[in-house]
Order: C-alpha cells, then sequence, then structure tokens
C-alpha cells in the first residue's frame, strides 16, 4: 500500500488533499496541532478501511518533524508522497512588522518545507524506489497586496525550494513539483465545529475566468496528477487559480 504523508493536514485544504489521496488507496499520515480536527480525519479514513495517523507537530519545530516521520516510517512505511501543504501568515503593515513574526511565517511554511521534505528524501533514498514531493506555494509567490511581505517571500522562498530540490534529488528519482492556488474557500473543509461557509458575491466570482472560487479539491487533484500521472514533470509550478492571476483588470 502507497503511504501519503501530508502536512497541515487536519483542516483545509490538507485535509482535501488527505481525502484525494485515501480515495486512491493511499495510507496517510497527517502532521498537524490541531488535535480534535486531526482525529476527526483520522477517523473518517478508517471508515473507508484504510490506515491513516495523525501526529500532534508543528513544522515550525525541527523535532517534531522527526518524531511524524519516524513515526509514518514505523506504523505505515517510508512515504511514497510527500505534499507539504501547512502554511501560516502573519498581515501586518509594513513598517510594523516583527522579526518575531517574520522568522516564525519562514520557520513553518519555508524551513518546515526544507525539512519535511529532508527527512522524507532520507527515508525514499534509502528505500530505493523514488517518489514524489508537491509543495504548496501561493500565487502569492509572483503578486501582493499590501502587508503580506513575510508570506510572499516563503511562498516565493518556497517555489525556488522546488527546483532546487527537484535538481538535487533527481538523481534519487524524487520528483518534486509545487502547486500555487489563488483564492480557495476552505469552509466545507475545516474541523466540524468551527465550519462557517462565507457567501461569494457576484463580483467575487467574476474575477476568476472560471467563474467562481475555488475549492480544497481542485487543488488536491492538482497534488494527485502531479504525483501519479506526471512522470516527465519536475522543478515546475503548477498554478490553480481559476485562471485569476492571468485576467487583466482595466477599471473604466
Ligand atoms: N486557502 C487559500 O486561499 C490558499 C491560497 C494559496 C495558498 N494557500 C496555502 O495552502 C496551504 C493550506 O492553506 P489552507 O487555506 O487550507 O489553511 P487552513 O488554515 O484552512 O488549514 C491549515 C492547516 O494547517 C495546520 N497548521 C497550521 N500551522 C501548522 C504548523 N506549524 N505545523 C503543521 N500544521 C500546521 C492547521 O492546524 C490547519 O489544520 C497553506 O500553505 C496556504 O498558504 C491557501
Amino acid at each position: 500500500m502507497k503511504v501519503i504523508a501530508v502536512t497541515g493536514g487536519a483542516q483545509g485544504i490538507g485535509r482535501a488533499v488527505a481525502y484525494a489521496f485515501a480515495t486512491r488507496g493511499y495510507a496517510v499520515s497527517i502532521a498537524d496541532p490541531a488535535d480534535d480536527a486531526g482525529a476527526e480525519v483520522v477517523d473518517a479514513i478508517h471508515r473507508l478501511g484504510l490506515p491513516a495517523i495523525h501526529e500532534t507537530a508543528d513544522v515550525g519545530t525541527p523535532a517534531d518533524i522527526g518524531r511524524w516521520m519516524e513515526r509514518t516510517a514505523a506504523e505505515l512505511g517510508c512515504p511514497d508522497v510527500l505534499v507539504n501543504n501547512a502554511g501560516i501568515g502573519r498581515r501586518a503593515p509594513f513598517l510594523e512588522l516583527t522579526a518575531e513574526d517574520f522568522d516564525r511565517v519562514v520557520a513553518v511554511n519555508l524551513r518546515g518545507t526544507f525539512l519535511c521534505s529532508q527527512a522524507a528524501a532520507r527515508c525514499m533514498a534509502a528505500r530505493g524506489q523514488g517518489g514524489a514531493i508537491v509543495n504548496i506555494a501561493s500565487t502569492r509567490a509572483f503578486m501582493s497586496e499590501p502587508g503580506t511581505e513575510a508570506y510572499s517571500a516563503t511562498k516565493g522562498g518556497i517555489v525556488a525550494l522546488t527546483h532546487a530540490m527537484a535538481i538535487s534529488l533527481g538523481p534519487q528519482r524524487i520528483r518534486v513539483n509545487c502547486v500555487s492556488p489563488g483564492w480557495i474557500e476552505t469552509a466545507d473543509w475545516q474541523y466540524s465545529a468551527r465550519a462557517h461557509k462565507p457567501a461569494h458575491s457576484e463580483r467575487d466570482c467574476e474575477q476568476h475566468p472560471v467563474g467562481r472560487v475555488g475549492v480544497p479539491e481542485d487543488v488536491a487533484e492538482a497534488c494527485v496528477f502531479l504525483a501519479e500521472s506526471a512522470p516527465f514533470v519536475t522543478g515546475q509550478n503548477l498554478v490553480v487559480d481559476g485562471g485569476m492571476t492571468v485576467k487583466m483588470i482595466y477599471e473604466e
């Protein structure tokens, strides 16, 4: 049985990723600090008759990553696929953003992606059967609103880290790609006790050439494609944004 490891898999896009791979027969390992939400996902995957584990882990803490990866290998086996999905933001006016907040976003989003990839790649390389890593970046790697420096910088870093790792890990037959989601409404994939779905206006939908805001399944299916059906694709960034970032806006 193949194994997927997904960070931040208890809620939102990561939860949809966990389900998308589970419904294709993967055993699932989740690292997420959210205990109740993690337990809920594990229960649901067990009900599908598939193995799943949740480790209470913060990818900003290196020891947590080591513990999670060791437990994954021991209980499920070496991951065939790693999806680095966990991500946080610290939105603040540029002149007020603190070094501590900047560092925390880097530690979770960028260093966490590096360390989880390194831990999974060690396991994949030792096993000798290759593997796939998919990093979740963002269209904010390429365009911005005010006050998003920490988040945008880490997402740009993830795009660069992706092609660097693709080159380094090519000899081990480990492909590394990233997905850059645009606006994704995650309400349906939050912990059940907290889920609240906002309404989207016509204008929200019209910003997207496909006519709607994205859903976590859109991103999850892109991850499945890159992991399962793209053996000649590595080092790439796949934008999943309903066309939002290629649409010109002229206010007349
Ligand atoms: N939702 C969007 O519109 C959107 C757009 C572009 C990119 N993204 C990216 O997609 C990823 C998932 O976003 P989402 O909207 O589903 O988020 P979310 O907030 O809905 O869920 C994130 C999950 O990650 C977990 N998490 C938070 N900090 C963590 C940590 N330090 N270690 C491990 N897990 C942690 C949370 O507990 C939660 O379960 C993020 O990397 C985000 O930057 C989201």
